[in-house]
This record gives C-alpha cells, structure tokens and sequence, in this order.
C-alpha cells in the first residue's frame, strides 16, 4: 500500500500526501502551484472557466479529457497527466488554438478564454474533425459572456490551419514512459483524521472496505464535489472507485450490456449507441463533455436525483444492479430506490454492475425536456419500452423522472395500453391515466402542469414519431 499519489503536473512528476483530501484540482493549481491561468467561475462545473485537460494511457496510447477542476479532488488525479493552459505555449510560441483564437477575435474580457483554449486543446489532440457538431460537443461545457460564440466557433473550426502538429506530439513517447512508470497499487492517504483511499482492484476495495464506519464513495466526483464546493462539507473517509480496474469496462455478456460501475459515461457511448441509439443520443446531452469525461452511471443512480437521466431509461430497459459490500446481491433497478434521494444501499455497500438487458423486438425511446438544450438537468425525463405483436400492445414500460420523489413508473397507464391496439385514439385516451400515476411539483424547473402537460404530450410524440417514422421537434 502506497501513502501517496503520483501524477504529471504538466512535464513534472508530483507525490503528494500532504494536502487535504477534499482539495479540489482547482484550489491546488490557483492557491498551491500559483497556476492561475485556470479560472475560477461557478465553481459547480457549468461554465468550464476552470477547464484543464488530463491524459491518460488508454489501449497503449494517450487518451486527452477535458475536466473541469473545480469538481475534481486533487487525489484522484493518481496516475494521469495533468495539463494546464500555462503549458501550451512553448519556446514561446503559441500552440495552434491559441492561435487561431487571437486572430479569430475569439476573446474580449478573456475570463472564460483558458477555458475554451483547453477544450479546443482536447479536441484537437483527439484530433477530431472540426464539424459543426464535434465543435458543439467539445464547446457545450464552455460559457463566455461577452465575446459570443460565433468568433470562439470559428476558431476552433480553423484551427488546424494553424498547424496540425504541436510539442506535445514530440513528446509522447517520454510521457507514455514517465505515465507507464507510476505505481498502480493501492494508496491510501492519511491527512490528520482524514482518509483518501484508492483502491486498484476489486478484492483490495471489499477487504479494506471492512474498517469504515461510514466512507463516502467517489467516482467521477460530478455530484459529490458540490458538496463540498457548494456546501461546505468536509469528508473523512473518501474512497475513489475511479481508478479501479474492476469497476472500469464495458461488454456484452449473454445478451446483456454489463458496465462496471465507475465507467465513465463517455466511455460507453458507443457500445449504447449500437444497442439503444436513444440513450445514447439522450447521454450526448447530460451535462457537457467535461461531465462525461468523468461522471459514471453508477454515481447518476447512487445519486439517487429524481430527475437524474439514466434511471427512467434504464428502468424502463429492466435494468439491474450488482451491488457489493459483506455480500454481493443483484436488485431490479426498479426497486432500488426507496424514497426522495434514499435507496437500497447500505452503510459501505456499492453499485459494481449495472446490466442491460438487450431486446432487438423492442421498440426504445427516451426524451429529455430541459429549459436549455445542452448542460441542463431535466425538468421531466421520459422512457418507454415497448413491444408490439401484430399491432397489440404486448410489452410496455414506462418510466418518468421529475414526476415524483424518485424516478418512477407509470403502472395505471401501463396497464390501460397493454394488450390494446398501438393507436392514436388508444394513446389520447392513456394520457388521462398519467395523471393516476403521478402528482408532480413545482419548483425551480417548471410547474407541476408544465410537468403533467409535458408528459402526457410526450406519449402522443412517441406515438405519432413512431408511426410517422421521424423526429418531431417543438421551436
Ligand atoms: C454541470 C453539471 C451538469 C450535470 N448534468 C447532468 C445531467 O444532464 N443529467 C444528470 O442526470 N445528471 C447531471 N449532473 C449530475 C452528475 O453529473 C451525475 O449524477 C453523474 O452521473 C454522477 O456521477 P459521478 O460518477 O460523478 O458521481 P459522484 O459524484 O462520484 O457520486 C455521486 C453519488 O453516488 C455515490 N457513488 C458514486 N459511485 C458509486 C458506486 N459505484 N456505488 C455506490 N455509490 C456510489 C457517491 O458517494 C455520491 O453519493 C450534472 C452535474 C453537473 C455538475
Ligand atoms: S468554475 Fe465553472 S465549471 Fe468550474
Ligand atoms: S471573453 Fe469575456 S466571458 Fe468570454
């Protein structure tokens, strides 16, 4: 067991295990390392002012990710490359983004420009084509209020014209070396009467799980570290679950997705897209790229949000769980959440496994409403599954989020439409049936009738996109 963490702060290599553990990337580089290139804007992951990039090794090569550091713990940043946009510039010469962004005049009071360099940075070693919606993807996570969008996406359209090589190319191989030459053990950080712990492997993890009284669970950090940033808290016993190799995969096992619960979301959209294009084009609208990068369906469903995005959807898919702690069970999705933000899981118990079942007969459909397009959180969510045998409505699941204290089914409505015939008449009559199932609220998203006329307007779109085999859009 190690007491320290490694990481490549830019080129240098860093051990620490003397800083406290709830210590945000963000507050490391501004208050400690004097790198303050990276802004500070919301602090709660919605602007990107604070955006950095790390890299890690993936399949032998480098693999760059946009984050936000304002909700990253420092800790967890062991075994990655941490660049920041102080690095770009070499020999003094500007990097091609940066570039391109002076003579694009992409940047006016610049608060939000380092930002935006390090996502356009991100994409550019990905090296991704400069499409409309690449440049949105890697963009959504990025606000600027004054210079406007048109000059920043014009930049990062034209970037490469500025060169499609950059020092960090040069470099690769020494960063693959220094990268390859860090420990992956376990470590486990003490800092007065705090605990950091990482474990690599899943036993390690079920052994050492046994001392906590109470441990907080980290995966992607998206939710929790608002916690912290936002509400002062402060956390003793922290384990990190994303750097652990068993909780990290994605495959298809006897007719079923089966993803390791620390995944990150990014990582499994091409698997989900083949399945369920559905989810997979509602998860490219969960939060921004930065978010994906790091935040794990695991933690959206330990999360336990009524309006969180992967619940409905996989509900409706008879999704389950494997959890792990003293025992290893395997729960329905569907029952897993007992009450506002209150599941299944007990003291030290977590989520190892979420599986799919995969049904090429059944028709799957899930809608996201929120007040903004991109980076929002849903005001209501909708899935249905649905299986029909010569127009009869054989199987049919219907799931909502924001309707209710958790996200919930809607079994009156279920029950009305199955083994009926897959009609509009059938459909207009169901909608009343929502309102049997569900009593929702007002709050700062939307009022409980914007909620219960959404809803129901969701099931005639799903029907009337279904039978008329396209999109239907509301400007
Ligand atoms: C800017 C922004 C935008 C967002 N947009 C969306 C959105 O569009 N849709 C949406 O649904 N959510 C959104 N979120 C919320 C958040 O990103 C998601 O809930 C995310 O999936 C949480 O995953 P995580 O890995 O970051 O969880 P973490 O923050 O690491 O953990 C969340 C909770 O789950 C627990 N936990 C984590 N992993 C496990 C595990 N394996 N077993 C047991 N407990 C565990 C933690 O202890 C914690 O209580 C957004 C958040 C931000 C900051
Ligand atoms: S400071 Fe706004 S996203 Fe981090
Ligand atoms: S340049 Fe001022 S916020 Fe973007």
């Amino acid at each position: 067991m190690q007491n320290e963490i490694q990481f490549l702060l830019n080129e240098d290599v860093v051990k620490i295990n003397n800083i406290d553990p709830n210590t945000t990337v963000l507050k490391y580089l501004r208050d400690l390392k004097n790198l303050r290139g990276t802004k500070e804007g919301c602090a709660s992951g919605d602007c990107g002012a604070c955006t950095a990039v790390t890299v890690e090794i993936v399949k032998g090569r480098l693999v760059y990710r946009s984050i936000n550091t304002c909700i990253m713990f420092l800790y967890s940043l062991h075994g990655k490359q941490l660049i920041t946009v102080e690095h770009l510039k070499k020999n003094n010469k500007l990097h091609p983004v940066q570039r391109s962004m002076i003579d694009h005049n992409g940047s006016q009071c610049g608060f939000c420009t380092p930002g935006f360099i390090m996502s356009m940075f991100s994409m550019f070693k990905n090296r991704e084509q400069t499409s409309k919606k690449n440049i949105d993807r890697y963009l959504t996570g990025n606000l600027c209020r004054c210079t406007g969008y048109k000059p920043i996406n014009l930049a990062t359209k034209n970037m490469y014209s500025y060169g499609k090589s950059d020092h960090f190319y040069k470099n690769e191989k020494n960063i693959l070396n220094k990268l390859k030459s860090i420990n992956r053990q376990n470590i486990k950080i003490k800092y007065f009467n705090k605990e950091f712990f990482i474990p690599s492997n899943l036993i390690d993890l079920k052994e050492n799980i046994k001392q906590y009284n109470n441990c907080k669970f980290i995966s992607g950090g998206t939710d929790i570290a608002l916690e912290v940033t936002k509400r002062r808290k402060d956390f003793e016993s922290i384990i990190y679950l994303g750097n652990n190799k068993d909780l990290k995969y994605i495959k298809i096992v006897d007719k079923n997705i089966v993803i390791g619960a620390a995944t990150p979301i990014n990582d499994t959209l091409n698997i989900l897209k083949k399945y369920y294009p559905s989810i997979a084009e509602m998860y490219f609208r969960f939060g921004s790229l930065q978010i994906r990068n790091v935040a794990t369906i695991g933690g959206n469903i330990s999360n336990a949000s009524p309006i969180g995005d992967s619940a409905p959807a996989l509900i409706s898919l008879d999704s389950s769980l494997i959890i792990e702690g003293n025992k290893t069970r395997t729960v329905k999705l569907k029952n897993f959440f007992l009450s506002y933000k209150k599941t299944l899981l007990k003291n030290n118990e977590f989520i190892k496994e979420i599986i799919i079942p995969i049904d090429k007969k059944s028709i799957f459909k899930c809608y996201k409403i929120s007040k903004r397009f991109d980076d929002d959180i849903s005001s209501v969510f909708m899935a249905i599954n649905l299986k029909l045998y010569n127009n009869l409505i054989n199987k049919i699941a219907i799931t909502y989020g924001g309707m209710a204290a958790t996200p919930k089914s809607a079994p009156n409505t279920e029950k009305f439409l199955k083994r009926k015939t897959f009609s509009y008449k059938n459909i207009i009559l169901a909608k009343q049936y929502l309102e049997r199932d569900f009593k929702p609220l007002t709050d700062m998203r939307a009022s409980k009738n914007y909620r219960k006329i959404i809803s129901q307007n969701l099931l005639e779109k799903f029907y009337l996109e279904l039978t008329n085999n396209k999109k239907i859009t509301v400007n």
